[in-house]
């Protein structure tokens, strides 16, 4: 069994397609008003892996936590500057292609590619992302952290699922093979 796995996107934007401000708040989202989770526990269940860029471990590990928040999934910070390993998580400095397929041929569930913009431009670039699921918070913000940097090709997608929750919108497109 190959490439069953799905590399899914589950990311929150503003409307303007920012993902943060530029000193890294996420103020503008935390205060729209939305509906229980807003889908986010039964997108949790359906991953087992969880895959970041170094400057979102960083914001995570800022945020005041009894505990790391993806206990239980295997999870992988990618950097060209940090090496290291600790109980939560790996970094790993590797082709995100090379990775991303070893990955997918192993079984398991769907993988989590959280993000920020920088490392997802990696793997849209690369055509390694099968699903995106955004949620689009009701704010213009202006400007901040695109989630999509400038790019010199047409990604295609279709649209699998609208929900709302609340303020908030979630789209959720397939990537266009
Ligand atoms: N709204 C949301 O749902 C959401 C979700 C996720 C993140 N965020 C926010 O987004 C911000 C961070 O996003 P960002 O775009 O600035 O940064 P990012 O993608 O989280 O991290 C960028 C870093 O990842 C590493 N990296 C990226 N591509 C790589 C590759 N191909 N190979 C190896 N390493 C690679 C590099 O680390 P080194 O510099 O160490 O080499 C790079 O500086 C934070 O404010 C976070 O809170 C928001």
């Amino acid at each position: 069994m190959t490439n069953q796995r799905k590399v899914v996107l589950f990311i929150a934007t503003s409307l303007d397609g920012y993902i943060a401000t530029e000193n890294d708040s996420l103020d503008w989202l935390f205060k729209v008003e939305g509906e229980g989770d807003n889908g986010y526990s039964e997108f949790y269940d359906t991953v087992d892996t969880v895959i970041m860029g170094r400057r979102t471990y960083d914001w995570v590990m800022e945020q005041e936590m009894e505990s790391f928040p993806y206990e239980g999934k295997e999870c992988y910070v990618f950097s060209r500057t940090v090496s290291q390993e600790n109980e939560n998580v790996q970094f790993f400095s590797r082709d995100v292609v090379d990775f991303t397929n070893q990955l997918k041929n192993k079984e398991g569930k769907n993988i989590w590619v959280m993000g920020g913009g920088d490392l997802l431009h990696s793997f849209i670039k690369n055509k390694l992302v099968d699903e995106m699921i955004v949620t689009v918070s009701p704010v213009i913000i202006g400007k901040g952290i695109p989630l999509f940097k400038e790019m010199d090709f047409e990604t295609g997608l279709t649209l699998k699922s609208i929900n709302r929750f609340n303020q908030f919108a979630e789209l959720h497109y397939e990537v266009k093979r």
